[in-house]
């Protein structure tokens, strides 16, 4: 029984190379759909506004903000200008599960106080004479020519405190500062945000707190990702997160974006000519994780529509459900509790154990530990299955039976991922042909799967040589983009200060 189970649940996370050549064939389709029109349903291609790649080059010294799925991270970024050099002193403060579904104000007012810490625990220096900008937020002054209200006795200091917002959700921008919420993802649901400006939002609670610094760049984080790898790596051309969400961004030459000619001549004319240049490129953040929402192209499974069924977004971002680390736990947990409820499995449990009825009980962490384990008699995995699952007295047989449904989980996710990053890469063959082994087309990746999830890598790695091609990965490098979202809005916002953005 166990060994049908196993290959019936393997034929519903089946990724064949043929799905894969769909997926890429449907990429393709919707993402030139995305590009022709302002509001696709297919893919939304939102343009960053960030034209060229970073040349390594671009010095200076900034704040940055990096709103994720977990954490928010305040940085401060020192890029040297040598190649890929910087240094980052950052604070963490993880969102409180209840502020995902609280008012924005409430959540900007958390992000806010944050930023006031780390500016009181954080003396901002100056690298170059050591002076000292800022010991707290009080006595921070910026440029009266920022427009930010400063008090008539207050001290006035030499530098202007500029902030790179990396935001993690889908925002329509109209320039590189503004940028309206399309929608809310990863557990996410602020009330009062969707449609409204976050940079707006977010400049109202640091004004309430006087906190006298100036959002200057806003970027999605796989924007963060490429732009970062491409001030180490000029020669970047995607940068993508494969972690608690999934999404890609890649350089996409500005002739090829419709829709950006008709929304620069609605909102910016005055860039309308240099649209127009035909070796223009920028960065397009695909938001490829509500790819094929209808679920045309990857089968839907039990599991995929029981997940969907209780997620608070039914029916949008279904090819992330299928793909990224807030989700796998998930559905290994879901098949879990199925196959001790219809006693195909573990002999030693007649009901689900209260721990496993959990929605989300279990992180992707769980599936990676499994899977990963290359101990003799899976040592780790035991121990998983004990403490972190909670299920005692199985057998060894038990234990390779759940290493093998993490798999296949897995599996599917990184297929689908590789056929995704294949499929962005061909979109740019040019940009692959005119690479070499000496000078590799970049892809920069951060998140947690592709980080601590070694099988992740590799297989991943298969799915987008298939698509790819062999005789083509010599001239392919794949950058591990630790800090990202950091320095990738650092860069932004001084490539923005040097012109490098529309
Ligand atoms: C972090 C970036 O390193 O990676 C974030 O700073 C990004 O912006 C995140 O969202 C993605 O990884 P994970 O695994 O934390 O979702
Ligand atoms: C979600 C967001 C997207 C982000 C991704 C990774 O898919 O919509 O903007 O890039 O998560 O964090």
């Amino acid at each position: 029984a166990q060994t049908a189970a196993l290959q019936e649940l393997e034929a519903e996370f089946a990724a064949p190379q043929e799905l894969l050549c769909n997926v890429v064939h449907g990429l393709h389709k919707s993402m030139d759909a995305g590009l022709m029109d302002m509001h696709s349903p297919r893919l939304a291609m939102l343009p960053s506004f960030i034209v060229g790649n970073a040349t390594g080059s671009e010095q200076g010294r900034c704040l940055a903000l990096d709103l994720g799925g977990t954490n928010f991270r305040v940085c401060e970024v020192v890029l040297k200008g040598r190649h890929g050099e910087y240094s980052v002193r950052q604070q963490k403060f993880p969102i409180p599960q209840s502020l995902k579904t609280a008012p924005a104000a409430q959540l900007n007012a958390f992000i806010a106080d944050g930023i006031a810490t780390f500016l009181r625990d954080h003396a901002l220096q100056n690298e170059d004479d050591g002076n000292v900008l800022s010991s707290s937020p009080l006595d921070l002054q910026i440029s009266p020519s920022l427009g930010i209200p400063v008090a008539a006795d207050a001290p006035v200091v030499k530098q202007v405190i500029s902030l790179g917002y990396t935001f993690s959700f889908p925002v329509y921008q109209r320039d590189l500062c503004h940028g309206e919420l399309v929608q809310w993802n990863k557990g996410f649901n602020c009330p009062g945000a969707v449609g409204q400006d976050v940079v707006a939002q977010l400049q109202l609670a640091l004004e309430a707190r006087q906190i006298h610094v100036q959002v200057t760049a806003l970027l999605n984080d796989t924007v963060g990702a490429l732009v970062a790898c491409s001030y180490r790596y000029p020669n970047t051309v995607l940068g993508a997160i494969l972690g608690t969400g999934s999404n890609t961004a890649y350089m996409e030459k500005v002739a090829r974006i419709p829709k950006l000619q008709t929304q620069i001549k609605v909102k910016r004319p005055d860039l309308q000519q240099r649209a127009l240049e035909q070796d223009l490129e920028m960065v397009v953040n695909m938001e490829w994780g509500g790819f094929d929402n209808p679920c045309a192209i990857v089968p839907l499974n039990r599991y995929d529509q029981r997940l969907d069924e209780q997620s608070n977004n039914q029916g949008k971002q279904m090819f992330e459900k299928r793909i990224s680390g807030l989700y796998l736990g998930e559905l290994f947990r879901l098949v879990v509790v199925d196959y001790i409820k219809s006693h195909q499995l573990f002999g030693a449990y007649t009901t689900v154990p209260d721990n496993l009825t959990i929605p989300y009980a279990l992180d992707t962490s769980v599936v990676s530990r499994l899977v990963d384990d290359d101990t003799p008699n899976l040592v780790h995995c035991a121990q998983v299955i004990k403490h972190t699952l909670g299920l005692n007295g199985l057998t060894p047989t038990d234990h390779t039976v759940l290493r093998r449904i993490a798999a296949i989980i897995a599996w599917r996710s990184a297929r689908l991922a590789g056929a995704g990053l294949g499929a962005v890469v061909l979109r740019r063959r040019d940009r692959l042909e005119a690479s070499s082994p000496e000078n590799p087309l970049t892809i920069g990746i951060d998140g947690s799967l592709f980080e601590h999830f070694k099988t992740y890598r590799t297989t991943l790695l298969a799915a987008m040589t298939e698509i790819i091609g062999q005789e083509h990965m010599p001239s392919i490098r794949i950058a591990l983009t630790k800090d990202g979202s950091g320095v990738g809005a650092a860069v932004a916002a001084i490539m923005s200060a040097e012109g490098s953005c529309l």
